[in-house]
């Protein structure tokens, strides 16, 4: 048996060496290692030896399976070295061919924007909700107290899909009672969020006008929240996103869903509030549109308005981008052109 072990061991080492392509190594292996190779068989005899004979036998033959699988690997690494000197000397591999540029990817200028606003209003115990892009009517206008006659509804100005109780949300105001319904448990619970999200709207893409935008929202609900937790907020919010002195005022508006309404303008943060011509020599930007919450809105998120109060803001992003940026076409966001986004 001895005898039938060396002639085997040599056998193989010898056929190795012969060896210097792929296929032929892959054959030698199945020869020998494979599972119906000549080291099987060998294995399968030792069942009919003399008791006596079987463990010395065995560890002979496992000795003989290492050394064939170590002269195996050592072979497959010679050749592939091999291979790979031959590449490079008959040149299918140029190696002083320029290398291909990695292009690295980078955050949509939007998304920086938004990063920085959710950053700042974590901070400041805000929760980020996202809501949904495909709205129910009712949420988008009725439940937030714009009545069925109300202009904003009009086919110009929505998308409506085939159903047309169904839309694309025009602004992120219907998170609100989405986020009312679903974390105030039956309007017993304050809240704090913001969601963040894209609106739709049927418009003329024009330099300044795109069909998509995105939009911040902010809720806050609690009992006695006031005006001014509205106007304390906001300024802070200010401070953190724009310059820590940044000065902001409030303006009377009117919005459906809250009652008092006011836009809000920060201190045009290009010329100091000196004026220029990004705001129009006013040395104001408007920020936000934002006021308290109508009790009809805060009724129907649940609460009850004579206990629960609370205030709302949107804010849109892409226009702090651009002013950031110096960015003259709003239809660079949504346009996947690289060689503007590559820019950030
Ligand atoms: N939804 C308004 C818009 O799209 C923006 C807005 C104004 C949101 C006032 C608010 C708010 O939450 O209080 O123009």
């Amino acid at each position: 048996m001895n005898y039938s072990i060396d002639e085997l061991r040599e056998g193989a080492l010898k056929a190795l060496e012969n060896i210097s392509a792929n296929d032929a190594l892959a054959n030698w292996r199945s020869q020998y290692l494979g599972r119906r190779g000549a080291l099987g068989k060998l294995f399968g005899t030792i069942g009919r030896l003399p008791q006596a004979q079987r463990a010395g036998f065995g560890q002979q033959v496992n000795a003989l399976q290492q050394e064939l699988d170590a002269a195996y690997a050592q072979r497959e690494q010679l050749i592939q070295s091999q291979l790979l000197a031959r590449d490079l000397e008959e040149g299918e591999i140029d190696i002083s061919l320029p290398a291909r540029p990695q292009g690295r990817g980078g955050l949509h200028p939007s998304t920086r924007t938004h990063r920085e606003f959710q950053t700042i209003w974590a901070d400041m115990g805000f929760q980020v909700y996202h809501s949904r892009d495909v709205e129910a009517d009712e949420f988008n206008f009725t439940l937030l107290n714009l009545p069925p006659h109300h202009p904003a509804r009009d086919m110009q100005d929505t998308f409506y899909t085939t159903n047309s109780n169904v839309l694309l949300r025009t602004h992120t105001s219907p998170g609100q009672i989405r986020a009312m319904r679903e974390f105030g448990a039956g309007g017993t619970k304050p809240i704090r969020v913001i969601l963040p999200g894209m609106c739709y709207r049927q418009e003329q893409v024009t330099a300044r006008s795109e069909i998509q935008f995105t939009q911040v929202e902010g809720l806050a609900i609690g009992r006695n929240i006031r005006m001014s937790d509205l106007k304390g907020t906001i300024a802070e919010f200010a401070r953190r996103m724009y310059k820590p002195k940044a000065k902001v005022r409030f303006r009377a508006s009117y919005f459906p869903f809250t009652e008092p309404s006011m836009e809000v303008d920060v201190e045009c943060f290009l010329c100091g509030g000196a004026g220029c011509r990004v705001c129009k020599y006013t040395g104001w930007l408007e920020i936000a549109g934002s006021g308290m919450v109508h009790p009809t809105v805060l009724r129907n998120g649940g609460y009850d308005p004579s206990v629960w109060s609370g205030f709302a803001f949107g804010m849109g992003p892409e226009r702090i981008t651009m002013l950031k940026h110096g960015i003259q076409d709003i239809r660079y966001f949504w346009g996947n052109d690289l060689r503007f986004l590559q820019q950030f």
